[in-house]
């Protein structure tokens, strides 16, 4: 069935390829973003298709006037960067859970019955045990994962008091075409800039879970279509882990360098903040019969092939 979707945060890396995908099957489908990190150009395939409003959701007043006639609302607004968030806490809190709660109140104003939230594996912390369930209990080591653990406890009480329904998807990293930041844009970057030697952040020992984006897409929307209580959770990530050291090599090997010397900033973390390890456990979304269509190597070959060109 059609349905009227408001996504927030739509001019974005995730966030356009969810207005690519909603937007085909007649649904009708409205964008909200400010283009701090968005572009006009991810929407290229379907600004004529969508109602693109430009604004800024920190805002009371713009939310309350904007975020209305819709059926269930995406929010993917946040601050992009885990490092900005120790550099600057106030952007940060505003970005990830000032918006959640104005939007929040929209909802509840305009009578909105349903939200989903991009929330992050930030919110964990750093875990002794692997794969990390959705049950684990929530202690962040950034600004960034306390943000977001906010926002999502806003959703909860919300979803308590009001019946506002709130579906969570903590994303692992997510990669794949228009992506803009994170260890595999920073790594072509620095390649096209000096064939010959690559400035990696921390040891290269940090392991994490990557996720492509269609793989990311596909599992929300799947999440979606199973959701039937008033609140739930889903990791949403890969059962694979790798290193920053392995990243490198494919990166190099992908962009056809060779003899490329790794320097390293040194410590077992990227950046303050940084959660070093850590693998999403996917049990709960796999029993939905989902699974990554994509290894962690052929998405990170995709991404470098993509971010080559761009
Ligand atoms: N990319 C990842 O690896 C990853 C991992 C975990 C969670 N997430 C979550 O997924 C969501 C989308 O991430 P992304 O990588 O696409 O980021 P992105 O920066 O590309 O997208 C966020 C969008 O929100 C817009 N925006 C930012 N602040 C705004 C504001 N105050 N008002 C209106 N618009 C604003 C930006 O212009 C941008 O288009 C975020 O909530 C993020 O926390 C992403």
């Amino acid at each position: 069935m059609s349905k009227r979707i408001l996504i927030l945060g739509g001019a974005g890396f995730i966030g356009s390829h969810l207005v690519d995908n909603l937007s085909k099957n007649g649904n009708e489908v409205k964008v909200i973003d400010n283009f701090s990190t968005g572009k006009i150009e991810n929407l290229s395939q379907t600004k004529n298709k969508v109602k693109i409003t430009k604004g800024d959701l920190r805002f009371l007043d713009f939310v309350l006037k904007n975020v209305k006639d819709v059926d269930l609302v995406f929010h993917l607004v946040a601050n992009y960067s885990v490092k900005l968030s120790s550099e600057d806490p106030i952007f940060d809190f505003n970005s990830n859970a000032l918006t959640t709660l104005n939007v929040l109140e929209a909802m509840r104003k305009n009578d909105i019955p349903i939200i989903i939230f991009t929330s992050s594996s930030t919110v964990y912390g750093e875990s002794d045990k692997f794969p990390i369930p959705e049950n684990t209990k929530l202690k962040p080591i950034s600004n960034y994962g306390a943000s977001k653990v906010s926002a999502e406890m806003y959703i909860h009480s919300f979803s308590q008091l009001y019946g506002i329904k709130g579906l969570i998807l903590r994303y692992a990293n997510i990669i794949g075409p228009r992506s803009e930041h994170g260890i595999i844009p920073d790594f072509v970057k620095k390649l096209k800039e000096h064939r010959k030697r690559l400035l990696i952040l921390g040891d290269g020992k940090q392991k994490k879970s990557y996720l492509y984006v269609s793989d990311c897409i596909d599992a929300s929307l799947l999440a979606l279509e199973h959701f039937n209580k008033s609140f739930d959770v889903f990791n949403v990530g890969s059962e694979e882990w790798i290193t920053v050291d392995e990243i490198a090599k494919i990166v190099c090997e992908e962009m056809g360098l060779t003899n490329v010397k790794f320097e390293y900033t040194g410590g077992d973390r990227g950046w303050l903040g940084d959660v070093s390890k850590f693998l999403l456990d996917i049990k709960k979304l796999k029993r939905l019969g989902w699974e990554p269509k994509y290894t962690i190597e052929e998405s990170i070959r995709k991404t470098v092939e993509w971010l080559k060109n761009h």
